[in-house]
């Protein structure tokens, strides 16, 4: 069979007709369906990328030296993670490349499992069915995933999409867990610096977390979010040494390298700091302004208190809520798409411009 074949229906397509719809209205669609990024790309980052633009050769799978001390320089100075050494540090094609070959890339096949949350980004589930292994999900990984052949287990926080942040104390219980198991954790922290209330999102590297040694644990970050990047396709991972040095062996061998311009963008978007303030600030305006409109519009909004997203729900199915919203204009994504759990909820995202954001507030307060 091929590959293809194994995975669903890009769940995507299933929210055509609603775009259709949203797009019909006469002050014109605002999408918030898709987490993608609107606002320019920081000079600074695309100076950086067109300073480099004269690379000939081909550039290292392990990245440049100075772009690996930059990704452990950035987890040492903002979040914490004291041990953060670059020989442990490998550059990504953006995040979603490896969360959808991880499982692969670690030789995991039929008979092994992958775990990952019930509500989450689909791709979890991509790697494990590309992989042919197994896939499980939780709620609370340590109560309910049986560790037979159990090799991998996903965390995601702040999560896609609901927002929730895992504690320091349940973040130390699940590694605790997972290593005595000897089960790798790879940790999804895309959404790390989007946290709007409550406990800053730790990253899963930190020594209050993990102590002194990252065996067992990788982190994955990207650029995306925080800095524009999404067009670019630039993110890392960092983390136990071996399991580092195992996917650089197999990248180097199949031609997973990061574009030397991407690269030297990267460099520039982990040492600049304001610009990331700057988006984060942006956000945190659309975000508030979205919320007391859905709240005024009688949604009840779930966790939401980091990452780009609100998790909605009006206590009906997700695409009659779609479907009332697309008449509207405005268009949210269906919490069907993030697993059991998600049908009474929509996803909405705040990645519009700001006079998008704007007439989807008009547009809910006059339904008010
Ligand atoms: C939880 C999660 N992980 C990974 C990604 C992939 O991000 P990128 O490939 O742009 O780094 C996304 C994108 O929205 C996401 O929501």
């Amino acid at each position: 069979m091929s590959i293809s074949a194994r995975l669903p229906v890009f769940p995507w397509d299933r929210l055509e007709p609603y775009k259709a719809t949203a797009v019909a209205h006469s002050g014109g669609a605002v999408d918030l369906s898709v987490g993608t990024p609107v606002d320019p790309v920081p000079e600074v980052i695309r100076q950086a990328l067109t300073a480099a633009a004269d690379s000939p050769g081909y550039p290292l799978t392990y990245g440049t030296a100075v772009l690996r001390e930059a990704a452990a320089g950035y987890l040492r100075q903002w979040h914490g993670v004291t041990g953060a050494d670059p020989a442990h540090v490998l550059p990504l094609i953006g995040s979603k490349e490896l969360v959808g070959w991880l499982p692969t890339l670690l030789g995991l096949t039929a008979g092994d499992r992958v775990a990952y949350p019930r509500l989450a980004y689909p791709t979890y589930e991509i790697g494990a069915l590309v992989a042919r292994a197994e896939s499980v999900t939780y709620e609370d990984p340590v109560a309910e995933l049986d560790p037979a052949g159990l090799k991998l287990l996903w965390l995601n926080s702040p999560s896609n999409p609901t927002g929730r942040v895992l504690s320091v104390a349940e973040l130390r219980r699940i590694v605790a867990w997972a290593r005595e198991h000897g089960v790798l954790v790879a940790s999804d922290e895309c959404y790390i610096e989007l946290g709007w209330e409550g406990a800053e999102p730790v990253s899963v590297l930190h020594p209050d977390v993990c102590g002194d040694s990252h065996e067992g644990l990788i982190a994955v970050h990207s650029l995306s979010k925080r800095s524009n990047f999404a067009g670019y396709r630039g993110a890392f991972l960092a983390g136990d040494p071996a399991v580092v040095a195992d996917l650089l062996a197999v990248r180097k061998h199949t031609g997973m390298i990061v574009p030397a311009p991407v690269q030297a963008a990267m460099i520039a978007a982990l040492g600049d700091r304001a610009h990331a303030v700057e988006q984060k600030e942006r956000y945190a305006r659309r975000r508030s302004a979205l919320r007391t409109a859905f709240e005024g519009a009688g949604f009840r909004i779930e966790h939401s208190e980091a990452s780009l997203y609100l998790w909605a729900t009006r206590g009906e199915n997700c695409w009659d809520t779609v479907g009332d919203l697309a008449k509207r204009g405005i268009l949210v994504a269906p919490g069907e798409f993030y697993g059991p759990g998600g049908e009474q909820f929509v996803r909405i995202a705040f990645t519009a411009v700001d006079e998008r954001v704007a007439a989807a507030v008009a547009r809910l307060d006059d339904a008010a």
